[in-house]
């Protein structure tokens, strides 16, 4: 397998859900891969059916993201690809309880896979995208970046970083050839809440206020906003007018709020 003559995309978390929707699209877009995750039969498969059905290369990384060794491995591989082209972080997880009672290690395991991961990843391959004048960096947050929710205080503020991290390096990057997008989706069919025990026939039940969209449906509305180099890119319309409506409130009622419809979903 040689990586190194064809335009890259690496996509971390790459095993199901949206990862795997994105390495499927650069897949067809004729780019060979890097792909990383955790479930190794899986991501195998993955990275087989997709080299068989669009000839191309396909690397697979199992590397757990808030290991030190793992990240550092990742990152200077991809810090050394000169044609790497597009950085997907995407790989997260989510946890159900308060944050007193959850494990504190995994607070630290969130931050180190949203945050500090990304920041690395990011950092490893800005390099040489600004000196190829080309690049493209998709950061994966999610809608509740501006929602404070309980049960969610890490998820919640660990992908508000998300988001004025990328729209910062949206600004430092302009006129460079390097696009940069914080994609921030509301309720999406993949493995995430039946990984965090929940029933998915209760979370995806369709509430009016958010309808749970497919991963292929939020990579779809992703590359339109890269089109119309949109910085943050909120696929479905009940999400960005929720969300539109939301931030017009003020606080005090949205601290009112919010409880009963979490209790709710
Ligand atoms: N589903 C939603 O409703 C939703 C909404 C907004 C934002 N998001 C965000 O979208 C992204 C993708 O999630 P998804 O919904 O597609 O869920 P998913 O199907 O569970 O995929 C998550 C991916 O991240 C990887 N991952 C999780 N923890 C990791 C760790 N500690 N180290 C390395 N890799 C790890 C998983 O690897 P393995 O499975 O191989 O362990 C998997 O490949 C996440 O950042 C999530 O926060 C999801």
């Amino acid at each position: 397998m040689n990586l190194n003559e064809k335009k890259i995309a690496c996509i971390t978390g790459a095993t199901s859900g949206i990862g795997a929707a994105f390495a499927k699209i650069f897949a067809m877009q004729g780019y060979d891969l890097i792909i990383t995750g955790r479930r190794k039969e899986k991501i195998q498969s993955i990275a087989k059916d997709l080299s068989s059905e669009y000839k191309i290369n396909v690397e697979v990384i199992i590397a757990e993201l808030s290991e030190d060794k793992s990240l550092e491995a990742l990152a200077s591989k991809i810090k050394e690809m000169k044609n790497l082209e597009i950085l997907v972080n995407n790989a997260g997880f989510g946890k159900k309880n308060l944050f007193h009672e959850e494990d504190y290690m995994t607070h630290e395991i969130m931050l180190k896979v949203h945050n500090l991961a990304l920041v690395k990843l990011c950092h490893a391959v800005l390099p040489n995208m600004i000196s190829n004048g080309n690049g493209l960096i998709i950061n994966v947050s999610s809608a509740c970046f501006f929602i404070p929710l309980p049960t969610q205080a890490m998820y919640s503020a660990t992908k508000a970083f998300i988001k004025i991290f990328s729209e910062s390096l949206y600004l430092e990057l302009q006129g460079k050839g390097v696009k940069v997008q914080a994609l921030c989706p509301g309720l999406v069919r993949t493995d995430f809440f039946e990984k965090m025990g929940h029933d998915s026939k209760d979370i995806y039940k369709e509430s009016g206020i958010s309808k749970a969209m497919t991963s292929e449906e939020v990579v779809d509305i992703s590359l339109k906003c890269l089109e119309k180099n949109k910085v943050i890119c909120i696929p479905g319309m009940n999400n960005k007018i929720f969300l539109s409506l939301f931030k017009k409130l003020p606080r005090s009622v949205i601290y009112k709020m919010i409880p009963s419809m979490i209790k709710k979903m």
